[in-house]
């Protein structure tokens, strides 16, 4: 970052087609970017919810013509964080799934357990762990799907900042950190952790080397980065917001201000 510029492909082209209510606005960019440099064949999501993280993964994949599947899993009741909801949640996700992304989501509405059985030892390329946020519920998740992810496959943690509650994601993680070699995280919003699983065959990206540089300067350039990035697709959206509330049409709306649907 030093001597060249990182200029992510969410900040020459990104406009999110799906913004609905949830802390994860935050990071949005980086996973476009994401799914833009790591072109995944298999992607995971465990907690869809409403769905703002895992159709930025597809958005990505449509745009940066990524041939790949990306697989929802959620029970879509809802958890002790979120609390319950309704199944209108479900179905606004799957019609969004139909209209936009057919052939290529697959949403498997069970719990993470009873999917398990459905993924390959080292198939998954991306695997977003984003459930209950207890250090228990992280660290079954994690235990259980690690396997299933491909050396070299990259693993999402999103909370690893939300010490808040019984949140314990950000416990998890830190463990993390202490114990694997390429880990990155996130602090800006409830945070966003990253982990390379060891192995596999690295083909070059600039933000990979960016994030796993170890070199405190560049990481702190680059978390910069992602917090104006993310600064700036909300204050479009409110904008947005503004311009169409003149015209009597109504949006989503985006917010961080509860962590229940993170
Ligand atoms: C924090 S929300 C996901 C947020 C989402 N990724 C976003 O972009 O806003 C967590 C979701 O995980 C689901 N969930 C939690 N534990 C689960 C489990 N063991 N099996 C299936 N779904 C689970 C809940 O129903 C909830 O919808």
């Amino acid at each position: 970052m030093q001597n060249s510029i990182y200029f992510p492909p969410s900040l020459q082209r990104f406009e999110p087609k799906r913004m609905v209510f949830s802390t994860w606005v935050d990071h949005l960019c980086f996973a476009y970017d994401l799914i833009e440099t790591l072109r995944p064949q298999i992607t995971v999501e465990l907690g869809v919810y409403n769905g703002l993280s895992f159709f930025t993964f597809c958005q990505s994949m449509v745009e940066n013509d990524v041939e790949g599947v990306a697989y929802g899993i959620d029970c879509w009741e809802g958890d002790e964080h979120t609390d319950s909801y309704d199944d209108s949640i479900y179905q606004d996700v799957a019609e969004h799934a139909r209209a936009n992304y057919r052939g290529m989501t697959y949403l498997l509405r069970m719990f993470f357990n009873e999917a398990l059985q459905h993924f390959e030892t080292d198939s998954i390329d991306l695997l977003h762990i984003d459930g209950l946020h207890t250090y228990e519920a992280v660290q079954e998740d994690f235990t259980n799907w690690y396997p299933k992810v491909k050396p070299g496959g990259i693993v999402l943690f999103h909370d690893v900042m939300a010490r808040i509650k019984d949140f314990g994601a950000w416990k998890f993680f830190e463990e993390l950190e202490a114990s694997h070699d390429e880990v990155f995280r996130f602090n800006h919003g409830f945070g966003l952790g990253v982990l390379r699983k060891p192995g596999g065959e690295r083909r070059p990206s600039q933000l990979m080397d960016l994030m796993f540089s170890k070199d405190p300067e560049i990481e702190h350039r680059l978390r910069q980065l992602y917090v104006h990035a993310g600064l700036f697709i909300e204050s479009r959206h409110k904008a947005d917001l503004v311009r169409q509330g003149r015209k009597g049409i109504r949006l989503g709306g985006v917010g961080k201000k509860q962590p229940a649907a993170g």
